[in-house]
């Protein structure tokens, strides 16, 4: 049966990190000065009760590792450190001059590419660069990426005094021959080091990220990968489907061909172990693809629905502006979205101008917010309200996208409530594309998403 609907629903589709999502932003993009009065107006109404977030995007990365779908730029001269910071500080400033006064930081993420590609010394410089022109909001958080192979102590503890409490690393798989495919050789013991020399230094949120479908993997590897990864007891997982997308320019996926990759059925069996394997361990399911102790602050997000999802993923805090610094970073201000040019050389070049450095956008409509707040309810809650703001025929004409996903068991109506069931939750992707209207009606002709399972 189950195999059955994994068929039926195995589709390409978006991951909902926003709405509308990028290929669907208006083509005619968005013009600095709307996007600068987006922030202004986000600013002014949320900088004093929840803070402003910051996502900062370092790209450089010394391997390639060739299932990865980021944006990075891949160097071993470490002599690009001092000028991409210099103009993400720069772009920083331009941001800073545009506000009435001085934000209060309530998050700041460092994401790659790999953050601590960049020495301790210039991380520091980094963030005493930010607080130069802003406050920190209470409770501020700090969260970088770090690569096992490539963080030392120096780095961990100086991020750490920075205000750093959380830290994620990729670990992708441990078994030999699936790391060999992907060129991602790093040893548990490594892992290990890095995930106890953070619990040491006083680390109280530590993640992990797996990814299943990933070449060669079987169930004996992803086993041994999850067996592994329990030792040490992370505070949350990242459970990844891997996302298939060499069509992608620049993402540069290679070294292994299509059917090396498990099958759709295989695919979804891997994911259905690997989260039995973690509840065996005590975690508890969030949202989509996300696994966390029942002591760490994503599950305490979900059990008092104050759970959000962003660009970044999923998050525990929701601020209504996200700045997005660095080249590709994407920012929100809730009523708009802006991109960043996504080489670094024209990502430089804009910024050195005094330019913000934003190449594409979109200002959203009325109905745009209000089907990004179902899709956000739906992503986060596994619920949604049909009292939120559609129209009738809006209403009727996506309950009738959902006709067959009610009668597959997927879904049920409790009053006023869409909730999805139990057995729906690995179909959540498809369920918000009956409310994608901008996907309804621009069906692309080609493939621009990976698949759903
Ligand atoms: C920016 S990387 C992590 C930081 C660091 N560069 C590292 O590799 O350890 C963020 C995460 O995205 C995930 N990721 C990258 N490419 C992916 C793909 N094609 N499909 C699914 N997940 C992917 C990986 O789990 C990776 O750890
Ligand atoms: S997985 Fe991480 S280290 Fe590997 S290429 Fe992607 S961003 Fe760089």
């Amino acid at each position: 049966m189950q195999t059955t609907l994994i068929q039926k629903y195995n589709i390409p589709g978006p991951r909902y990190t926003s709405y509308p999502t990028v290929p669907f932003w208006d083509k005619e993009g968005i013009a600095l000065p709307d996007w600068k009065e987006t922030v202004k107006r986000a600013f002014r109404e949320s900088n004093d009760t929840e803070g402003v977030s910051l996502y900062i995007h370092l790209p450089f990365c010394e391997n390639l590792c060739t299932f990865c779908a980021c944006h990075k730029r891949i160097t071993k001269r470490h002599s690009v450190e001092e000028p991409y910071l210099d103009t993400v500080l720069k772009e920083w400033n331009l941001y800073c001059d545009l506000l009435e006064e001085r934000p209060k930081i309530k998050e700041i993420h460092l994401g790659g590419g790999t953050p601590t590609f960049f020495s301790a010394e210039n991380l520091k410089r980094l963030i005493d660069g930010i607080f130069k022109r802003a406050d920190r909001f209470e409770d501020f958080e700090f969260s970088y990426e770090g690569h096992p192979n490539h963080t030392s102590e120096k780095q961990l503890q100086t991020l750490y005094d920075l205000g750093s409490r959380r830290n994620s690393f990729g670990i992708q798989d441990y078994d030999p021959v699936v790391q060999k495919a992907i060129n991602r050789i790093q040893s548990f013991e490594q892992v290990k080091k890095i995930h106890e020399l953070s619990r040491k230094i006083g680390y109280t949120s530590i993640s992990h990220d797996l990814v299943f479908g990933l070449p060669f993997q079987t169930e004996s590897s992803i086993r041994g990968t999850i067996e592994n990864t329990v030792k040490l007891m992370p505070d949350r997982i990242a459970y990844y489907s891997y996302a298939h997308v060499p069509w992608i320019k620049g993402v540069g996926q290679r070294g292994f061909d299509e059917n090396d990759l498990p099958k759709d059925h295989e695919k979804r069996h891997l994911y259905e172990l690997g989260k039995q394997m973690f509840f065996d361990a005590g975690y508890v399911e969030i949202g989509m693809d996300h696994f966390a102790l029942p002591t760490d602050s994503l599950y305490k997000a979900m059990e008092s629905k104050k759970l959000h999802r962003n660009f970044m993923g999923y998050t525990a805090g929701k601020t209504h502006l996200m700045i997005g610094l660095g080249m590709s970073s994407i920012s929100d201000s809730w009523y708009a979205f802006a991109q960043n040019e996504k080489s670094v050389e024209d990502y430089q070049e804009r910024v050195n101008k005094g330019l913000l450095p934003v190449f594409r956008g979109h200002l959203l409509t009325e109905t745009d917010l209000i089907i990004r707040q179902h899709i956000l309810n739906l992503m986060c809650h596994l619920e949604t309200d049909w009292k939120l703001g559609l129209t009738e025929k809006q209403r009727e004409a996506i309950l009738d996208r959902l006709t067959e996903m009610f009668d597959d068991g997927l879904l049920e109506q409790v009053g006023s409530k869409l909730k999805v069931k139990e057995k729906g939750r690995m179909f959540v992707r498809n369920i918000c594309m009956a409310f994608d209207l901008r996907l309804l009606e621009n069906k692309p002709q080609t493939r621009i998403f990976s698949m759903t399972i």
